[in-house]
């Protein structure tokens, strides 16, 4: 079984599909950290992002792997845990770049696809509903007002309520990125659209979690 949800940054994806995996007795793929791992890897090695040449970022691909733990995958390079550097702003500025490039998507896919084909799964990205898993029972794609999307990014990182101007910042980093990862971050037909500006993270799992027992 795949449940599959999409949406755009900071839409809640990761931490919702988390707690979905954890109550279905699921695996869950951070298909993003794939992307970020190899945007870590080449922001050390590759030079300046605006010179990274498709082959060269293809090639680093090589030494990032999706390997399982007792919750879900997590990525290493090189065969060591990458953990939360794959999470600072500069991989965040420069991931789109990579996940334009068409070779490292299908790499991307392949080692999700394989995850997939071996455990049940909550898979989140951009395309996992379109592109990575067509024919999931179950598709989800998660909005909300880009406002609260900042907001809640920044309890999540600051470990405090934001100002206004901070919020403000933050709204403009996630637009931006939405606009680069646009062309990829696509609604499957069959998704349940799910709005959670007003929802609880709770309230949004146990909705993904009925839909879910009801499709298995
Ligand atoms: O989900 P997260 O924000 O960590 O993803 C990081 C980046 O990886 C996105 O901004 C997007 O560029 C890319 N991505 C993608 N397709 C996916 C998952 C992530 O293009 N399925």
């Amino acid at each position: 079984m795949v449940v599959a949800i999409d949406g755009p940054a900071a839409s809640g994806k990761s931490s919702t599909a988390r707690w979905v995996a954890e109550r279905l007795g699921f695996r869950h793929v951070d298909s993003g950290a794939l992307y970020r791992a190899v945007t870590w890897l080449a922001l050390s090695e590759a030079g300046d992002p605006a010179g990274w040449r498709e082959e060269a970022v293809r090639a680093l691909a090589e030494r990032v792997a999706l390997s399982p733990t007792a919750a879900g995958f997590e990525p290493l390079v090189d065969g060591a845990a990458v953990g939360e550097a794959i999470r600072g702003t500069d991989v965040t500025r420069n991931v789109s770049r990579v996940a334009q490039l068409g070779s490292v998507r299908t790499w991307v896919n392949e080692r999700v696809r394989a995850a997939g084909g071996s455990h049940d799964v909550v898979v989140d990205g951009r395309d996992i509903g379109t592109v990575v898993f067509p024919e999931a029972p179950l598709k989800i794609f998660l909005v909300a007002d880009p406002w609260e999307r900042a907001r809640r990014r920044l309890i999540q990182r600051l470990g405090r309520h934001p100002q206004e101007d901070e919020i403000a910042e933050e709204t403009e980093h996630l637009v931006l990125r939405d606009s680069k990862d646009a062309t990829q971050t696509v609604q499957a037909r069959d998704a349940v659209l799910i709005d959670t500006t007003f929802l609880t993270q709770a309230e949004q799992v146990d909705r993904i979690v009925a839909l879910a027992r009801a499709r298995s």
